[in-house]
């Protein structure tokens, strides 16, 4: 069996050929700092660490945006962390293309600043958030999630982030409110397939009040040490892991509070197919095909088992109260 380890992994002989100068150098930079120690750990953020650790392959792309461990409960899996490479190259970005590879090839025509947010509807202080000032509201946090996708694939990733919390506290909203839209860009200049007919556009999502309230409930600039990779919802995107991956709507530019369960993307497409709860659940089917079990992506190999899928993606203890007493199936 032929054993890697972290430096023989970069100091194969074609690696500087093949890979960026400036890469490549922060790829050495990040070796220094872990060889360094606890001098180093401070430097790395310690999902660029794992990730190297476990994949072979550091982020060192994007501008670095390190968060505290989070402590959470429950916001930190330990499970292997799905290879950055594997991350941001298999994705769902419908404004970009349909295929799974389209929106890595089409998002870098996406422009993240200037970018703002804006936040309206039932508060008692609605207003605009200028996209630097959002990232410094509160301390970032590093969270590692398991996102499973409706599709039946998974993958575990460390966000850069804090609870969607507390944006919401900072605007406060009134007693009426009791849902919370999520909007995303829409701009036919810069997102290819906006003006399709595949969605509805723009992409919108929407959350209960108390599910968005929940500190599990992420609001994410950044993943593996780094700003958000365009295609993965720069620069600023929801991360709600209990729920299937479409909830987590990506680049952000209103979020709107209201008294009504608002319509979403997915709803509209087939509301038989997807309700507005979408909370993972291996006994729900979906109308097309059993969410029983998953696929790992990276754990592709001949000998891969199916993973069995866990009833709120594994979330059960931090987030099963918030349905106490509903009918699951009913409310898909
Ligand atoms: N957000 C927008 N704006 N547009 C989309 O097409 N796709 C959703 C969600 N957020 C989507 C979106 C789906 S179906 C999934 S599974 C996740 O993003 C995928 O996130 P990832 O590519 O970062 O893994």
């Amino acid at each position: 069996m032929l054993i890697r380890n972290h430096e023989s992994a970069f100091d194969h002989p074609h690696a500087s050929e093949i890979t960026p100068p400036a890469v490549y150098a922060q790829r050495r930079a990040l070796l220094r700092q872990l060889a360094g120690g606890a001098a180093g750990a401070a430097l790395a953020s310690w999902a660029g660490r794992q990730a190297l650790a476990q994949t072979g392959q550091a982020p060192g792309r994007l501008a670095a945006l390190a968060g505290q461990r989070s402590s959470v409960a429950g916001a930190v899996t330990v499970e292997k962390i799905t290879a950055y490479q594997d991350a941001t190259s298999y994705n769902n970005f419908y404004e970009f293309g349909t295929d799974k590879a389209d929106p890595a090839r089409n998002a870098h025509t996406l422009k993240t600043r200037p970018w703002t947010v804006e936040v309206e509807g039932l508060v008692n202080k609605p207003r605009r958030f200028d996209i630097e000032e959002l990232l410094k509201l509160s301390a970032q946090e590093e969270r590692i999630y398991r996102l499973r996708c409706v599709e039946g694939w998974s993958m575990v990733i460390p966000w850069v982030g804090y609870s969607l919390a507390e944006l919401i506290k900072r605007v406060e909203p009134q007693g009426s409110a009791k849902y919370v839209e999520f909007v995303t860009l829409a701009d036919k200049a810069t997102m290819p397939y906006v003006g399709s007919r595949v969605l509805d556009w723009p992409y919108t999502e929407g959350l209960r009040l108390d599910e968005a309230m929940h500190p599990l409930t992420l609001l994410a600039f950044g993943m593996y040490g780094e700003v958000l990779p365009n295609q993965n919802g720069a620069p600023v995107r929801i991360v709600v892991p209990w729920k299937y991956g479409f909830k987590s709507a990506k680049s952000i530019v209103k979020i709107r509070f209201t008294d009504k369960e608002p319509a979403t993307a997915w709803n509209k497409a087939a509301r038989h197919e997807y309700g507005f709860y979408s909370n993972v659940n291996p006994d729900v089917a979906h109308p097309r095909w059993s969410q029983a079990t998953e696929r790992r992506i990276g754990e592709d190999g001949l000998f891969s088992r199916k993973r069995k899928t866990l009833l709120f993606n594994g979330y059960e203890a931090q987030v099963g109260q918030l349905y106490a007493g509903m009918d699951l199936k009913k409310f898909y």
